[in-house]
């Protein structure tokens, strides 16, 4: 038996509106990027109070009075412009999509990663492989593939990757090196980024990398180019083979949006080789986005759609998680969380693990 859904506060004609949104929702989003990159929405935002019409745009930007027009009918739908008395102005929206970094970096993620890819979402997800990746490369996740990704897909992709876990890094950097360590593990550590901040953070620390060739060459030329290289060294592990272990010896491994990239038996097993890194007296930090621990609506609603990427791009088998499934896979790799810290940078939490 079907049970009737909650009643909710919107109205019938208000839910109906929502559900528009939705159908309309792909070819506005091209409108939108359409509006900012043709330089329409900034022109608007020109004008001021003023504002402008359809034909001053037009004539400012070369465009045909149509094309601007439909964009700029598009937009006032979004809530993008306002149009009063034949003359557009630009709203908070507006100016969001033309000068918010967050909605920058968002916007050409999906357009130039997602945005192909997700029509094989239903295939992606009956087959639990990135169907839609093809649409980038010939790859098995899109983690063999980023050191090859074409442009503009490969910034988008490290402007996103970057966007998100650089806003962290200096709320993260005195609670992991709050306490003397002199050995780190940076599990999936990228283009280095934290690796190099640790090492001029303290010179008694030296950092060792685990991820795919490409990227640890990356991470190798950011050392050198930052005077850190001798504190800075790479190994090359697919983390998808459990049996590959890590190097050991460490008071810290580090793991930073890297458990968001694997399915729940992959995270344990990376977690337990992690716990196996350690020297004694060692702890494991985990630095993720929980969709479930937001301040805000809009940063839930950013991590929930994000799983759709990983679903039908990256991997097809992992997800921006929710706190609790990750506790499950730490408490499996016989773990225990000491604390956790949320509201670093963006959206992140940060998670203090030790073995026991
Ligand atoms: C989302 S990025 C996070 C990068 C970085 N830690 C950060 O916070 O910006 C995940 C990293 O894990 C690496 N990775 C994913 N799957 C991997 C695998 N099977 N073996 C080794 N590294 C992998 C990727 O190459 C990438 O650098």
């Amino acid at each position: 038996m079907t049970s009737a859904p909650k009643p909710d506060a919107m109205s019938a004609s208000d839910a109906r509106f929502a559900a528009q949104r939705l159908a309309f929702g792909p070819l506005v989003f091209h409108a939108a990027l359409a509006l900012r990159d043709l330089g329409i929405l900034e022109a608007v935002m020109n004008r001021g109070d003023t504002g402008a019409s359809a034909t001053d745009i037009a004539g400012e930007l070369r465009l045909s009075a149509y094309a601007v027009t439909v964009l700029l009918e598009s937009g006032l739908g979004a809530g993008l412009v306002t149009l009063e008395q034949g003359r557009y102005r630009l709203t908070k929206v507006g100016y969001f999509v033309l000068h918010d970094e967050m909605t920058r970096v968002n916007l050409n993620f999906v357009r130039d990663i997602c945005y192909h890819g997700a029509a094989a979402l239903i295939t992606s997800l009956k087959e639990q492989r990135p169907a839609g990746l093809e649409q980038l490369g010939d790859w098995g996740t899109i983690y063999e593939g980023i050191g090859a990704l074409a442009e503009p897909a490969r910034s988008s992709w490290f402007d996103f990757d970057h966007y998100y876990s650089s806003s962290a890094f200096p709320d993260a950097l005195p609670l992991v090196l709050g306490t003397p360590a002199r050995r780190l593990l940076d599990v999936g550590g990228n283009t280095g980024k934290w690796a190099v901040l640790c090492a001029e953070h303290d010179r008694a620390v030296e950092v060792t990398l685990i991820d795919a060739a490409p990227q640890i060459e990356q991470a190798l030329a950011r050392a050198a180019n930052a005077g850190v290289s001798g504190r800075v060294r790479g190994t090359v592990i697919d983390l998808l083979d459990h049996s590959q272990e890590f190097p050991r010896g460490f008071d810290i491994v580090w793991m930073s949006q890297l458990l968001s990239c694997f399915a729940k038996p992959d995270i344990v097993s990376i977690l337990k080789r992690s716990a196996r890194a350690l020297a004694p007296g060692g702890r494991i930090f985990v630095l993720e986005t929980f969709w479930d621990r937001q301040k805000y609506a809009g940063a839930s609603y950013n991590l929930q759609q994000t799983s759709l990427y990983f679903a039908s791009m990256a991997n097809g088998k992992s997800r921006i998680y929710d706190f609790d499934s990750v506790s499950a896979c730490v408490a499996e790799a016989g773990l225990s969380i000491q604390d956790v810290h949320d509201g670093l940078g963006v959206s992140h939490t940060l998670l203090r693990c030790c073995v026991g």
